[in-house]
C-alpha cells in the first residue's frame, strides 16, 4: 500500500481526503492531528503499521505491515443526535460486516459494543473517540483495526494480558490471500452507504440482526458510572449481569433478560461482553 495506491483504489467513493502512512503511532491520533488542520468530512487516514494502536479499556491495538488495516475515519455530526458513540461504533462495525459478506462472501456477527467476530473469533475492533474544541463536541473519529494475516493475530496471542477473546483473520477464515484494497474499498463503501441512513428503524435493524450470542447465554461486565463518551472509573465496583440477549433499544443499549426473568438494558461504555456457554470464553 501507499498513497497513490489507496487513493486510486477509493477514487470512486465520496470521501474528504485520504492520507496514508507507512507507519504512525496511532491512525486516531494523526486523526486528531488533521481535524485541528481542518481535515474535510469523511476525510480517511490508513497506515500500514501502528506503535501505539489503542483499543476498548486501554488496551492496546496491534497493527503489523502488511498484515493488518488500520484505518481513522473523521466525521462531523451532521444531524443533532444521530452521531452518538455507539451508532458510529455500529456503523464502523456494520461496514465490515457487510463488506466481509458482500465482497468476500464471510457471514460475520457483531459482539456487542464493538468487535466483528467470524467463526464465533475476533476479527475486527472499532474504537470511536470524540475530539472536543473546549467544551464543543467538534468531531469524531471512527477507528477501525482488522486483522487480515495470521502474523496480526499471532502478536495478540503473544501478549496474553491484551487477548482477551479468541481472535482470527480475515485470510484464516478464508483459507486464500485476499488484497487489502478491495477490503478497505468495500468497508469504505458500506460506511458511506450505511451513514446515510444511520439514523433510520432500518440501521438498528441490521445492527440487532448481526449481533453474536443472541438468545444464549452471557455474561456482561460494566463499570458503574460509564457512558457513551466518558468510561467509568475503574475504581467502581464492576456489575455483572447474566442472562439472554433479547436485542437492541434504539439508543444502542442491549437489551437483556436476566436469570431471574427481570429485562435490562445494559448502556454502551467501558462493558465487556462474553458468552457463558461452554467452549468460548473471555480472557
Ligand atoms: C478494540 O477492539 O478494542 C478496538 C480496536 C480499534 C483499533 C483501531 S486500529 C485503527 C484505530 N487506531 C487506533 O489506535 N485504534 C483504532
Amino acid at each position: 500500500m501507499d498513497q497513490n495506491r489507496v487513493q486510486a483504489a477509493l477514487a470512486d467513493l465520496p470521501l474528504g481526503a485520504i492520507r496514508f502512512f507507512s507507519r504512525v503511532s496511532s491512525t486516531n491520533d494523526e486523526a486528531a492531528r488533521w481535524i485541528d488542520e481542518g481535515a474535510p468530512d469523511l476525510s480517511l487516514v490508513v497506515a500500514d503499521e501502528q506503535t501505539e494502536g489503542r483499543g476498548r479499556e486501554g488496551r492496546v491495538w496491534y497493527s503489523l505491515p502488511d498484515a493488518s488495516l488500520a484505518i481513522s475515519i473523521i466525521l462531523y455530526p451532521l444531524e443533532k443526535g444521530a452521531y452518538v458513540v455507539p451508532r458510529l461504533t455500529a456503523l464502523g462495525a456494520l461496514a465490515v460486516k457487510d463488506s466481509l459478506y458482500k465482497d468476500f462472501g464471510l457471514h460475520a456477527q457483531i459482539k456487542w459494543p464493538n468487535d466483528v467476530l467470524v467463526n464465533r473469533r475476533k476479527v475486527a475492533g472499532v474504537l470511536v473517540e470524540a475530539h472536543w474544541i473546549g467544551d464543543q463536541l467538534s468531531a469524531l473519529i471512527l477507528g477501525i483495526g482488522i486483522n487480515i494475516k495470521p502474523a496480526a493475530v499471532m502478536i495478540f496471542q503473544r501478549d496474553e494480558s491484551m487477548y482477551h477473546f479468541p481472535a482470527t483473520c480475515v485470510e484464516e477464515a478464508l483459507d486464500r490471500p485476499i488484497e487489502r484494497l478491495d477490503l478497505l474499498h468495500g468497508v469504505m463503501a458500506e460506511l458511506v452507504r450505511w451513514r446515510k441512513r444511520i439514523s433510520s428503524p432500518e440501521f438498528l435493524q441490521s445492527w440487532e440482526a448481526s449481533l453474536a450470542f443472541r438468545g444464549e447465554p452471557v455474561q456482561i461486565i460494566s463499570h458503574r458510572g460509564g457512558n457513551e463518551l466518558t468510561a467509568g472509573s475503574k475504581e467502581d465496583p464492576p456489575v455483572v449481569n447474566e442472562g439472554r440477549i433479547l436485542g437492541l433499544s434504539t439508543d444502542g443499549s442491549l437489551r437483556l433478560r436476566q436469570n431471574s426473568g427481570e429485562v435490562t438494558m445494559v448502556r454502551f461504555g467501558e462493558v465487556r461482553l462474553r458468552p457463558t456457554a461452554a467452549g468460548v470464553g473471555d480472557r
